[in-house]
């Protein structure tokens, strides 16, 4: 690894170190590892699909065909499993120093890796419901049909089965966004893992837990555009860097 890397793996370790209370907030790059596409950055998913046809709510109401053929791309893959990068977080979680996760990603691999706080912001794929009758269904059953065909509804045939996550179009679950703008203000470091910080009112949170006198830190792969906003940064994959920096970390804490 270059020594800037190094160095700036040093800094976040130390702020670590000296943090009370740490925040992660995650994006679609902490799942890259996993096997589970990006969304923007090179052969992200909106390159090779309109956002507007595949993840907003009237584009899923229109043809909801087309969602459940992107979603084969991108959700079938939640056998994935978790990177070290999610074991690296969930470490941090247990040494006591970061309090939350907060995430954009609706792949469950925080849970999975053992985080126990996460706040999933676009939801999750848990469970699947039936926007006609209001059956609904475990994603387990979902991911077994979807082998075949398109879902529909055992009760009502309608074909309008939708995933727990928010589209494009629909606002976030209120209580989890305010839990999340909460931890953001209440935070002393702010870590963001993977994410281009685009989409709002996600890519808020940064600013917000700047604004409360926390420091932000950063783990990606290409620049953002809010980096001039980071007090530290490492370009990287997050599956290299995260568990240095744990490392790291535990070197400063027990020697
Ligand atoms: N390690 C670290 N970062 C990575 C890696 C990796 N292995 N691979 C890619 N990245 C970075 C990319 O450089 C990019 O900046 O992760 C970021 C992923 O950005 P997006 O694909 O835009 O994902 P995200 O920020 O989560 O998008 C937010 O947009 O489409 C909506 O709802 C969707 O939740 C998503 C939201
Ligand atoms: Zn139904």
């Amino acid at each position: 690894m270059t020594n800037i890397i190094e160095e700036q793996i040093k800094k976040i370790s130390r702020m670590l170190a000296d943090a009370k209370h740490a925040v992660v907030f995650t994006g679609s790059g902490i799942s890259a590892e996993s096997g589970i596409p990006t969304f923007r950055g090179t052969d992200g998913l909106w390159l090779r699909y309109n956002p507007e046809e595949v993840a907003s709510i009237y584009g899923f109401k229109r043809n909801p065909a087309k969602f459940w053929e992107f979603a084969k791309e991108l959700i079938v893959k939640t056998k994935a499993s978790p990177n070290p990068a999610h074991y690296a977080i969930a470490e941090l979680e247990k040494e006591g120093v970061v309090k939350a996760v907060i995430t954009q990603n609706i792949d469950m691999l925080h849970q999975n890796a053992g985080s126990k706080k996460v706040l999933e912001l676009h939801g999750s794929m848990s469970y699947v419901d039936c926007l006609d009758c209001g059956a609904e269904y475990e994603w387990e059953y979902i991911e077994r049909v979807l082998e075949e065909k398109q879902p529909l509804c055992e009760k009502c045939k309608s074909d309008l089965l939708k995933p727990r996550v928010v589209f494009f179009g629909e606002p976030l679950p209120p209580d989890v966004l305010s839990e999340a703008m909460e931890e953001a203000k209440r935070c002393d470091l702010f870590i963001v893992v993977g994410s281009s910080l685009v989409v709002y009112p996600a890519a808020s949170l940064p600013d917000m837990a700047k604004r409360s006198g926390a420091k932000l830190a950063m783990v990606n792969l290409e620049p953002t555009e809010k980096d001039h906003t980071f007090d530290a940064i490492v370009y990287g994959r997050a599956g290299e860097i995260m568990p240095r920096i744990v490392e790291e970390f535990k070197r400063l804490r027990y020697g």
